[in-house]
């Protein structure tokens, strides 16, 4: 009986003592059922992919195999088919495999997708929205998340085009795991070693969805807003859209229906998300308004105009005169509106300031009764305006917890995780 016991324990990923020991088991099975796709490119690090598809199916996923042209050049189709347990798949233009599984299926066929190990020169495709190869073809066509395993020499990704590409891709809510740091087959030692097989299928394992906003309706402002001074020109601010972009690509990922309501960005609009476009405060108060009644829960990361022109000029302005006085009016104030409905969503909102972001924050907390504040300072060295990284402080009335500095997709993550805590403390009724 010994033995099925611990065979129990060990799949379900659980602690138990032995005397004064704590054994944490590893997170065994949390893959049960799931279609992981791997998709292995060029590079030497693509031998240790065998021991990947074995370490997720020892999860309990089921896994399916993609190479690339240059991956075929260090493994072989044979071993991958024996150790994942399904045919291989290699090319784009072969009419007989596309009679089997089509690149279209395929893209449509996971739960997950993982590149490993992923190239510089592949990452560059990706970014650039490439669809060359049957791989690029799938992470373009699939709505699963993506994970990327980098693996290069580490030159190669110190470069500053690579770490752009990569930035990029995470922009897009892809999810990059590693490089670790060490002695490279090159001979060369430092970053840019892929993460070794065992710990990329524990990541996966533990980035499954939490579920911690499963079931429950999420709405989201993100960017900036323009006011209209004429028909040429606007009133507007620094906002990228980023970490609004971001913070509702993780509600996703925990469960939640979302809505995004945003401001003019240069984002593309992300996977699964109903995204509205506005333009200015007004449109972007109706656009809330609209889908308020249904949301659980507000998050207000947009940087709304606080004043707009008094009238916008039907003609554009002439510069004939020396000085010109514009006259601005307040801005509704879409957040302060919806925490003062009489049963308000859970609300949650950005303070971006100069100077004190956190006690500023808390200042707003009060005066617009909302649920969370998040402060970030903005202006200085690290102006998270446009960057890809951002530091934040959450302020309630329990007190403040920093989340430090980092990129806004996994802060956006953790920022989640806070929110929904706070959202099922004070919602009790809801827990999933
Ligand atoms: O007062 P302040 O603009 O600093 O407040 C920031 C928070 O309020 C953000 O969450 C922002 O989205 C929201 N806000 C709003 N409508 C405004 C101004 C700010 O919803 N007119």
């Amino acid at each position: 009986m010994y033995l099925p016991i611990c065979a129990v324990l060990y799949r379900t990923g659980l602690e138990f003592p032995t005397g004064s020991l704590t054994v944490r088991l590893p997170d065994m099975g949390k893959l049960n059922g799931r279609r992981v796709l791997v998709g292995i490119t060029g590079g030497i690090a693509a031998y240790k992919s065998v021991e990947l598809t074995r370490r997720l199916r020892e999860h309990g996923a089921e896994v399916r195999v993609v190479l690339t042209p240059a991956a075929k050049e260090f493994i072989t189709p044979l071993t991958l088919q024996a150790t994942s347990g399904n045919p291989v798949h290699e090319s784009l233009l072969d009419s007989d495999a596309e009679a089997g599984m089509g690149h279209i299926e395929l893209a449509r066929w996971p739960d997950q997708v993982i590149i490993a190990p992923a190239s510089a020169d592949f990452i560059a495709r990706l970014a650039a929205g490439l669809a060359d190869t049957l791989l690029s073809t799938i992470c373009l066509a699939t709505e699963a998340p993506v994970a990327i395993a980098p693996a290069m020499n580490r030159a190669m990704w110190d470069k500053a085009v690579t770490r752009r590409n990569v930035a990029t891709l995470e922009s897009w809510g892809a999810h990059i795991l590693g490089p670790d740091s060490g002695e490279q087959a090159c001979g060369e030692t430092g970053p840019g070693r892929m993460l070794e097989p065992g710990e990329i299928a524990s990541i996966l394992a533990r980035s499954e969805p939490t579920g911690v906003l499963q079931d429950l309706q999420v709405l989201v402002t993100a960017g900036p807003t323009w006011e209209a001074l004429d028909p040429v020109r606007a009133l507007t601010n620094h906002s990228s859209g980023k970490m609004g972009y971001a913070v509702a690509s993780a509600a996703v990922s925990a469960g939640a229906t979302v809505s995004l309501v945003s401001g003019p960005t240069a984002l593309e609009p992300p996977a699964m998300v109903s995204t509205r476009q506005v333009v200015s405060a007004e449109e972007m108060l109706s656009a809330v308004e609209a889908d308020i009644d249904s949301a659980d829960i507000l998050i207000s990361v947009a940087a709304v105009a606080d004043y707009r022109p008094a009238e916008i000029q039907p003609g554009k302005i002439k510069k004939d005169a020396s000085d010109l006085t514009l006259e601005l009016v307040r801005n509704p104030d879409i957040l302060a509106a919806v925490a003062a409905r009489p049963s308000p969503p859970f609300t949650v909102g950005f303070a971006a300031e100069t100077e004190r972001p956190a006690e500023q924050a808390r200042e707003k907390l009060i005066r617009k009764k909302v649920d969370l504040m998040v402060a970030n300072l903005v202006g200085g060295e690290d102006d998270p305006f446009g960057s890809d990284q951002n530091s934040l402080v959450l302020v309630d009335n329990d007190g403040e917890t920093a989340l430090g500095r980092d990129t806004k997709v996994r802060l956006a993550k953790t920022l989640i995780e806070e929110v929904a805590a706070r959202y099922h403390a004070k919602n009790p009724a809801a827990n999933p």
